[in-house]
């Protein structure tokens, strides 16, 4: 794949080749990242961070790797800040952004929203997420976590044994993830959700014909004996109401008795957050807080280089970080 100039909407453009690339990019950001050693390959080069849809990490996390590579951020928050609720279009809005930008990242509520305006950026449109069909950016940190995970184990993706677990229907992180776990082999995916918030079945036969093995199942209990696992949050912008989200809350909380019990004793935990800590929903109780297997920040850690990665391949700068260090 050619990334200079590229748009990531989809990790449907993504062989494994490319992952390769990005995830090896993406190791090589950690010393600037910690600003070990500092770059400022994008010094001049602007991104503008469209965030139509509320977010912590990926809105923060895009403006921060581009600062740590030398560039500017300009940042909309919010439909109500933009002539969007204007009633420009999706495509005007970015034929005008895109001429005070070298690339853009936005979120937006609406599936297929962030391909609707690339068609009208002439630099690279990078997708934080489309209502509930993807989020591609999350999915490459969610591979470079578990990659990094499960090296110390000796485990390589490929025969990994993985639990997707919660609101599997609406969740863009889980679609994303299974897409990519498709480029791999000899997995076993267990789907833990309540059955109205199943995977897609195209998602699942993604994977089913990949050779995968997939279980899908609405109990925990023996399921959760795994290498990883990854939790959502009942996507409750998603339900018609807070009433119908409210029946699905509470219904596979892992917590550290949980843990114990269940899983082995390798099983990292993984959740995109945000956790919802409300007690109703506790998804994720905060007495797995000092276990080591808890991968969670560490996880929101890795999207800050998994960024840095892709704003160097789609700007074409990926080979000249050391020219342009301080
Ligand atoms: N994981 C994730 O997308 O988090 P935010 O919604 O806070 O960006």
């Amino acid at each position: 794949m050619k990334f200079e100039g590229s748009h990531i909407l989809s990790v449907s453009q993504l062989n494994r080749d490319a992952i390769s690339r990005i995830l090896e990019v993406s190791s090589l950001m950690a010393p600037y990242a910690m600003r070990k050693k500092r770059c400022h390959v994008l010094d001049g080069a602007i991104l503008n961070n469209l965030f139509f849809e509320p977010s912590t990490r990926t809105r923060v996390s895009f403006g921060a790797a581009f600062n740590l590579l030398g560039g500017a951020v300009r940042e909309t928050v919010g439909q109500e800040n933009s002539s969007l609720s204007k009633g420009e279009s999706l495509f005007d809005t970015a034929r005008v952004i895109s001429g005070y930008s070298d690339v853009i990242a936005m979120r937006h509520p609406a599936m297929y929203s962030v391909e609707e305006f690339s068609k009208g950026s002439s630099v690279p449109v990078i997708n934080g997420g489309d209502g509930a069909n993807e989020h591609p950016t999350q999915a490459l940190l969610d591979l470079f976590t578990i990659q990094s995970e499960m090296a110390p184990h000796n485990k390589t993706l490929d025969g990994l044994n993985i639990v997707l677990m919660g609101d599997l229907k609406h969740g863009r992180t889980v679609h994303s993830l299974s897409k990519l776990l498709s480029l791999y082999k000899n997995m076993k995916v267990t789907m833990i959700s309540p059955d109205a918030l199943n995977m897609p079945d195209s998602i699942i036969s993604s994977l089913t014909n990949a050779g995968h093995q997939v279980v899908v199942t609405d109990k925990i209990d023996h399921n959760l004996s795994c290498d990883i696992i990854y939790q959502t949050r009942i996507q409750q912008e998603r339900f018609a109401s807070k009433d119908e989200a409210n029946l699905y809350r509470g219904h596979f909380s892992l917590n550290k008795e949980v843990y114990q019990q269940f899983c082995q004793q390798h099983t990292v935990i993984m959740h995109p957050l945000p956790r919802d800590s409300r007690p109703e929903a506790n998804e994720l109780d905060s007495d797995l807080n000092d276990l080591d297997n808890l991968a969670i920040f560490r996880q929101a850690q890795n999207g800050v280089l998994v960024r840095m990665a892709l704003f160097a391949l789609t700007l074409g700068v990926e080979n000249k970080l050391s020219q342009f260090e301080k």
